[in-house]
């Protein structure tokens, strides 16, 4: 506090709250003019008092502001508190302010850094910033009272530099930081920059009108977009995975080794991690003419031993190509690798010669249970054993088994203690972890423990049609139509009619989904998680209202619907980062029925089909429609089940021109999912296979769903 002291006085912070328009003409290379003038635009008399008598409680000071802005927040404002997404905007604006206080005094007061001067003034919420839309003068925080138009543009700027600063302290910014708004990672430099286009220039700060050019210079706040503190996929994968990672499976044929890479792959990908699985047995098929029986894979088999080594090699060395190339941050190498000496290759190859990260998953299973069931389910149906009979399958597997099992050596902790590795037991039972390296490889340990085999059933669907619903707009927190309780009882008597062992039924905070589920007799639990996505500022608006007030962020959206963060809101993005625990506990769970939102149910269903992020924000997710996924070898069998009720369809599919919304709201794919008579087709996802039935087992021609 001493600093502060020594040199606010210097920098003559006024507590004249109106500058002279004047002001703002003072030369750039006079930064502590500049600065005093435009802090004096900003400055309430206290921030200033506090800091030139260098009060140490400055920082309460600001605190104090924090709590006025708070009480004359947006009432537009989602008033659903309980929501997790509207809570975690409130918490970083106030995490922001509370921040100013104690950021290092050197950088607040440097003199080199005009915009560190503005921060002794706790911003205020977007909208008395903006002097271009009119949602400004309702809700000016009491200390906002600045007179003049010039004074309102130079005093935005400052708040907004404030606010950047202070982000920039609180979260590594390229982490949070959306990929279209990389640009506005905040430097010092940027900052200098951008105070110097503010004293230039008259400026708005309303993003919507904005110059592209002090868009980009602007660093992230919640008025340009960046609100939470969430991370974001790219920017996580470079942060976090910048060396690439090989994770290599161990064990004998038949433990669950593809199921796991599969199922890895699957969520490291959803998480945003590029994932690719590498598997030996498609690279054996490649190379050699169709499988005839188990005896290729005798040790003493010495030709199809050559064989197998080449696979082996090509396959590991496809993996760190494909690493090298930049394409992804980890590749699955999925074999057996059952010997020492296998490992110390992949070990020397992978570690020693290209510096990436290893890590051994082996999967080690006694209970011949789970081994036929494994053989049942998927060796049967391998291209291995094509038109083979189930008994000569299984006969002949096992026999493979016992090849392997012969030169069999599990990972010795002692022998192979330069290894990163863990071991499951059991599909679960037990686990051990050695030598765990980092963030990744515990991110999967966790993944890992928390998956399991036990058949069970998810069943998805959004809450029924709501008031809002019926007039377009978008988020809210609006009550149930007269449709959409007739759709509560339906699907009560649904639910009743499936006899789910153990259902557990998960809601979010809003009314809608609470409405949907108040006759279903099933556990409850409210998920704050499950809260529909946060339109932010475009909350309660109809999509062409918010095209006519904010064209500039509607063509946004539609140009890169997955990262596009709502102002003050959330981004797809958010909401996978957001949905990563619904996850983690939807995988230890049994049976659950899922009763959500339109967005949010996207993004568990991406999880579920594998589907991209380029795909995931346009899955079709209609309303008054049960999504029944139950778990099959290596994927996940859907069925969609049209309850009958009529609802508005909310799909508004990717536009061919980015902004447009002259195109039908319906993408025509709602009519497709219900046959004649009422049946759901049944739509098979997972491991290549994309086939339809009539819900009643009869094929029917493949569908892709969109
Ligand atoms: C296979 O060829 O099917 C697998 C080979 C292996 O992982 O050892």
């Amino acid at each position: 506090m001493a600093q502060c002291c020594e040199t606010s006085p210097r920098y003559g912070i006024s507590s004249n709250p109106t500058p002279s328009r004047n002001s703002n003409q003072d030369p750039p290379d006079a930064p502590s003019a500049t600065a005093a003038v435009l802090l004096s635009a900003t400055a309430t008399p206290g921030a200033a008092a506090h800091l030139q008598q260098g009060d140490p409680s400055s920082g309460s000071s600001n605190n104090n502001n924090t709590s006025t802005k708070n009480k004359n927040q947006n009432p537009n404002q989602k008033q659903d508190d309980s929501s997790g997404s509207s809570n975690n905007a409130d918490n970083y604006n106030k995490d922001d302010e509370d921040q100013v206080g104690t950021l290092p005094l050197p950088f607040i007061l440097s003199k080199k850094t005009p915009a560190a001067l503005f921060l002794s003034r706790p911003s205020s919420s977007y909208t008395d910033l903006c002097t271009c839309c009119n949602s400004s003068s309702s809700n000016s925080s009491a200390s906002s009272t600045t007179s003049s138009s010039s004074s309102a543009g130079a005093s935005a700027v400052a708040r907004q530099l404030a606010r950047s600063v202070t982000a920039t302290s609180i979260m590594d910014m390229p982490y949070n930081t959306s990929p279209s708004l990389r640009v506005r990672t905040t430097s010092l430099n940027q900052l200098k920059k951008t105070a110097d286009l503010a004293i230039e220039n008259e400026l708005h700060v309303c993003p919507s009108v904005m110059s592209e050019e002090l868009r980009k210079l602007l660093p992230p706040t919640s008025e340009t977009v960046m609100t939470k503190p969430f991370p974001i996929r790219g920017e996580r994968t470079i942060a976090d995975c910048t060396t690439p990672h090989v994770i290599a499976m161990v064990g004998l044929p038949a433990r669950g080794k593809t199921f796991i890479s599969k199922k890895l792959a699957r969520y490291l990908n959803w998480i945003g991690i590029a994932t690719r699985v590498f598997n030996l047995g498609e690279y054996r098929r490649h190379a050699t003419t169709a499988y005839k029986s188990h005896e290729f894979f005798r040790a003493d088999n010495e030709e199809a031993m050559a064989i197998r080594n080449r696979c082996a090699n090509q396959a590991l060395h496809d993996s760190c190509e494909w690493l090298l190339s930049g394409q992804g941050s980890i590749a699955v190498f999925d074999a057996t690798n059952s010997t020492r000496d296998r490992r110390q290759l992949i070990h020397d190859i992978v570690v020693k010669q290209h510096g990436f990260r290893l890590f051994f998953v082996e999967s080690i299973c006694d209970d011949p249970m789970i081994i036929e069931q494994n053989i049942l389910e998927v060796k049967v149906s391998s291209p291995d054993y094509l038109n083979m009979n189930t008994e000569l399958v299984v006969r002949d597997f096992l026999q493979r088994i016992e090849h392997y099992e012969e030169r069999y050596q599990p990972i010795d902790e002692v022998t192979e203690a330069h290894l990163s590795f863990m071991k499951v037991y059991n599909a679960g039972k037990k686990v051990v972890v050695y030598n765990n390296e980092g963030h990744v490889e515990s991110r999967i340990v966790y993944y890992l423990m928390n998956i399991h085999i036990t058949p069970r059933t998810i069943y998805l669907t959004r809450h029924g049609e709501s008031e809002h619903n019926l007039s377009g707009l978008i988020g809210g927190d609006s009550n149930l139509s007269a449709r959409g309780h007739q759709y509560a009882n339906a699907l009560s008597t649904f639910i009743a009619q499936q006899q789910i062992d153990g259902l557990r039924v998960w809601t979010s905070w809003m009314k809608r989904a609470i409405q949907t589920v108040a006759d279903v007799k099933a556990p409850q639990e409210r998920w704050k998680a499950l809260n529909e996505i946060d339109a932010g500022h475009c909350e309660e608006m109809t999509y062409e209202q918010i095209k006519e007030r904010f064209p500039e962020e509607f063509k946004a959206r539609d140009v890169n619907k997955f990262a596009y963060r709502y102002p003050r809101g959330e981004s797809y993005e958010d909401l996978v980062a957001r949905l990563e625990p619904v996850i983690m506990e939807l995988e230890r769970q049994g049976n659950v029925l899922v009763v959500s939102h339109q967005a949010v149910l996207r993004c568990l269903f991406a999880y579920f089909l594998d589907k991209s992020a380029d795909e995931l924000p346009y899955l079709y997710v209609p309303l008054h429609t049960v999504i029944k996924l139950t778990p099959v070898a290596y994927g996940c069998k859907v069925e969609h089940i049209k309850l009958p009720i009529d609802a508005v369809d909310t799909h508004r599919p990717k536009p061919k021109i980015p902004g447009d919304v002259s195109e039908p709201g319906l993408d025509g794919l709602s009519g497709e999912l219900v046959a004649p008579d009422g049946v759901g087709k049944v739509l098979i996802v997972g491991d290549d296979v994309a086939t339809a039935t009539n819900g009643n087992g009869g094929r029917v021609d493949a569908q892709a769903h969109q």
